[in-house]
């Protein structure tokens, strides 16, 4: 039987590492991954081959590199770098072009890893955040859910992959708890005792393997999370892994947008529409569907008894 190849962007990040990373592991299921990069000789890129996936160079900027990249793949892993850039408008050109040459090299099931275009819920007049970048309320979201029309206008068969906050943002990202003028460790989150829908960013990969087996998933729109957890479960979480007390610090958004930090206002919205939509947002990250792609689907607890040495404690 002849694999089918998934084409994999961001083959050397969190969300298509995982992915790739997902193929190789079972080889049984008849995939194979050819990890797009834009620097072929990269460590991380060498190790991906090492591993055994086909490793090809791509920038989504360049839309004849993807067109080339897509050629006789069965599917395609789309996701783009905001932070590595922080426009909107760059996030939808290169969407554009994934959605392009996904379209002229014929791809037959892509992911799109969207979020969700909160625009739709609280329209740029609304005054209870503010708009950012001219636009947009929540850029790293507002961007990636409009350029859902691109797939969809060009008829590329895609399932729109609406994914979850990392909780390897602890380590990675700076949200990890910190220790407060009292000498306690604080975990910020912005969300008074609003549920937060998190994952292991391994495990966005693995479901996204679970869907390039689903074709009946072509078309539909689908959300994951590995819990939905308030602040204070977190905390609680938190405290029992790191073996000292830490609390759930619920600052306001509009405290969290002043942080100053680049994004800081991004996000202090998002976290924002996440409490104040709490039961569509949540609603729309399903557990059981989650598990059902990927039955590794790690609990906040697991995740936390694997990773709580490399969360700074700042
Ligand atoms: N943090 C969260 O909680 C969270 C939650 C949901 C969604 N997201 C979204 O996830 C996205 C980032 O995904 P990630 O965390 O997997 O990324 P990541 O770990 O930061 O890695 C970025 C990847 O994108 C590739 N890349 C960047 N620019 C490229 C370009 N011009 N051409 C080709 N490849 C390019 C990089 O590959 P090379 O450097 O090898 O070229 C790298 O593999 C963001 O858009 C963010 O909004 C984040």
């Amino acid at each position: 039987m002849s694999q089918k190849t998934i084409a994999v962007v961001g083959a050397t990040g969190a969300q298509g590492g995982g992915l790739v990373r997902a193929i190789l592991a079972d080889p049984g299921a008849g995939f194979a991954a050819r990890a797009l990069t834009r620097n072929a000789t990269s460590d991380k890129a060498r190790a991906l081959a090492q591993a055994g996936a086909e490793v090809v160079a791509a920038d989504l900027d360049d839309a004849a590199s993807l067109r080339r990249a897509f050629e006789g793949a069965y599917g395609a892993f789309c996701v783009t770098a905001f932070w590595e850039h922080f426009s909107a408008e760059k996030e939808q050109s290169q969407a554009r072009h994934m959605a392009q040459a996904a379209k002229d090299a014929g791809v037959a099931h892509v992911i799109w890893s969207t979020l969700e275009d909160t625009r739709l819920r609280v329209p740029l007049e609304d005054a209870r955040m503010p708009t950012l970048q001219g636009k947009y309320k929540v850029p790293h979201y507002d961007g990636k859910g409009e350029a859902n029309a691109f797939f969809t206008a060009l008829g590329v068969p895609t399932t729109f992959l609406n994914t979850s906050f990392y909780w390897d943002n602890l380590i990675h990202f700076g949200s990890g708890p910190k220790k407060g003028p009292d000498g306690k460790l604080a975990f910020v989150l912005p969300m008074g005792d609003k549920k937060l829908p998190g994952m292991a960013v391994e495990d966005i990969g693995r479901c996204a393997f679970g869907i390039f087996k689903r074709p009946d998933l072509i078309g539909k729109t689908v959300g994951i999370a590995g819990e939905h957890l308030t602040g204070a479960q977190m905390a609680a979480a938190l405290s029992k892994a790191l073996g000292q007390p830490v609390v759930h610090n619920a600052v306001t958004p509009e405290v969290y947008r002043g942080f100053g930090f680049p994004g800081a206002d991004d996000l202090g919205n998002m976290f924002q529409y996440k409490a104040e939509f709490e039961a569509e947002y949540c609603g729309a990250r399903d557990l059981a569907f989650s598990r059902s792609l990927n039955p590794q689907l790690q609990t906040f607890a697991q995740w936390l008894a694997a990773n709580k040495d490399r969360i700074p404690l700042g």
